[in-house]
């Protein structure tokens, strides 16, 4: 950026000494800088002035930084408010992103990082001002991600909320719930979407191979290792890493891990030189970690390192609306890959699909309907070319509250004459008699229907 004297930015920081350092800093790289001294006095300025940035420390003694954060976003939601925050209370930081503010840095400042987090902050600004990229809140439009239901659009807000952050994100959530999805919209919304996005499957290789998968190798490091081989991290340099499955990683790793996220550096197995990576974290597991940290399966302070934000994905059973959007979704794509016609869902196969608690939840439904889609026969996809999963479990699961609908001519008569079967104790002369039939009809149609 060039020298830019129309900046104006607001330092707020109890310290005297850090206030100076950073007003200095700021007029050196040609900004204007205010300060505050607490919340109240930032709130009072940002409800005189106008600021093109906000940098504010968490931790304040007239009211505090979390505090001033939300009285600010209430007065002009549009001045991105940076938090600065130590090492030790990152959790402080999640709260604040949370509430709205734009990122935040971990103390001691590194000058490179709160330039550009600063740059970017305010560029972000200038494009709300022009109108721009709200396209971000429509969260979803170009992400693949289908979902309506609250909990899903909850996520998706919170995802349009932290993907322009460096925070590092852990996703949770089940298997097949869509957490990769989740990864690859965070980077796409991220600034880092011109950057690489690597995935790293940490459960698919064994403790040795991960490491040089991860970190590089340098030739003749190990048997087999004939040439010199750049890391996944160094991969991902300027982009982001997906850690995929890391509640499987061993503890050794785990350490490794830890101490990249802290140096911002790497070493190539059997290498001595520290090469410096800008990476940013996504991480997810279908493990519980909080138990793995409190069982020591999982090192605590690699936990905190991770779970700065936490997005949890709902299970499929926990959002049934989702369902008949998801699966007509999916019934037009595979439609479409397989070059078949399709017209529909029939009422019962789509009753079926909402009432099926889907432990493998997404991905389940999504290799149900692929599946029905390549088996259907007629123009609508019906329970019998679901998977036998489903039609064991609809057997066993008649909707108890749903009576009997008849759709055609033929079974309503067929349902009333089960109906005064019933009524008669199985008196077929009685039944026929009610139903203004002959008895001879009668048996004939409770043969041609079947009846028992
Ligand atoms: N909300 C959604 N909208 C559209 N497709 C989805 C959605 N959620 C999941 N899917 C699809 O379901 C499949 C499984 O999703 P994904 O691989 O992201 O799950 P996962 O949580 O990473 O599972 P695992 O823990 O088994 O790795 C993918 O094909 C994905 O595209
Ligand atoms: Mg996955």
């Amino acid at each position: 950026m060039k020298k830019n004297t129309n900046v104006k930015i607001l330092v707020v920081d109890d310290e005297k000494v850090h206030r100076f350092m950073l007003t200095s800093l700021f007029r050196e790289w040609g900004w204007q800088a205010a300060e505050a001294d607490d919340g109240i006095t930032a709130v009072a300025a940002v409800r005189e002035g106008a600021f093109d940035a906000i940098l504010m420390d968490v931790r304040m003694t007239a009211m505090d930084g979390m505090e001033a954060l939300q009285r600010i976003n209430a007065i002009n939601p549009a001045i991105p408010v940076v938090i600065m925050t130590a090492y030790s209370s990152v959790d402080s930081a999640v709260e604040a992103i949370k509430m709205g503010a734009h990122d935040y840095l971990t103390k001691p400042l590194d000058f490179d990082r709160l330039r550009q987090t600063l740059e970017v902050a305010m560029q972000h600004k200038r494009q709300g001002e022009e109108g721009r990229p709200d396209e971000l809140r429509e969260a979803g439009a170009d992400t693949g991600i289908i979902g309506a239901s609250k909990p899903m659009r909850e996520l998706l807000d919170m995802v349009v909320q932290v993907a322009p952050t460096e925070a590092s994100i852990l996703i949770t959530g089940e298997s097949g719930t869509g957490k990769e999805l989740i990864a690859s919209a965070l980077h796409n919304q991220s600034l880092r979407v011109n950057g690489p996005l690597v995935k790293v499957n940490c459960a698919a290789l064994a403790e040795n191979l991960l490491e040089s998968e991860l970190f590089g190798h340098e030739k003749g490091a190990f048997t087999g290792a004939d040439r010199r081989r750049e890391g996944r991290f160094l991969q991902a340099d300027g982009g982001t890493l997906f850690l995929d499955e890391i509640g499987e990683t061993a503890p050794a790793m785990q350490a490794k891990l830890l101490r990249v996220l802290q140096e911002h550096e790497v070493q190539r197995v059997g290498g001595q030189d520290t090469i410096k990576v800008d990476v940013r974290i996504i991480a997810a597991t279908n493990r519980d970690l909080e138990q793995d940290v409190a069982s020591g399966r999982f090192r605590e302070d690699l936990y905190y390192r991770l779970n700065v934000v936490v997005l949890h994905m709902p299970p499929l059973r926990e959002r049934h609306g989702d369902i008949p959007l998801l699966a007509q979704h999916f019934l037009k794509f595979y439609a479409h890959r397989n070059k078949r016609q399709v017209a529909g869902i029939t009422p019962e196969c789509m009753d079926l699909l909402v009432r099926y608690p889907w432990p493998g939840n997404v991905r389940e439904l999504e290799n149900s309907i692929e599946r029905g889609v390549i088996l259907m026969r007629g123009e609508y996809l019906d329970v019998g070319v679901m998977p036998l999963a489903l039609q064991r479990w609809a057997g066993e699961n008649v909707s108890a509250e749903q009576p009997e609908e008849p759709a055609t001519l033929k079974d309503a008569e067929r349902i009333l004459i089960v109906k005064t079967l019933e009524e008669t104790g199985g008196n077929r002369s009685e039944a026929a008699r009610r139903l203004q039939i002959t008895r001879k009809t009668l048996l004939n149609k409770i043969r041609n229907y079947n009846i028992q």
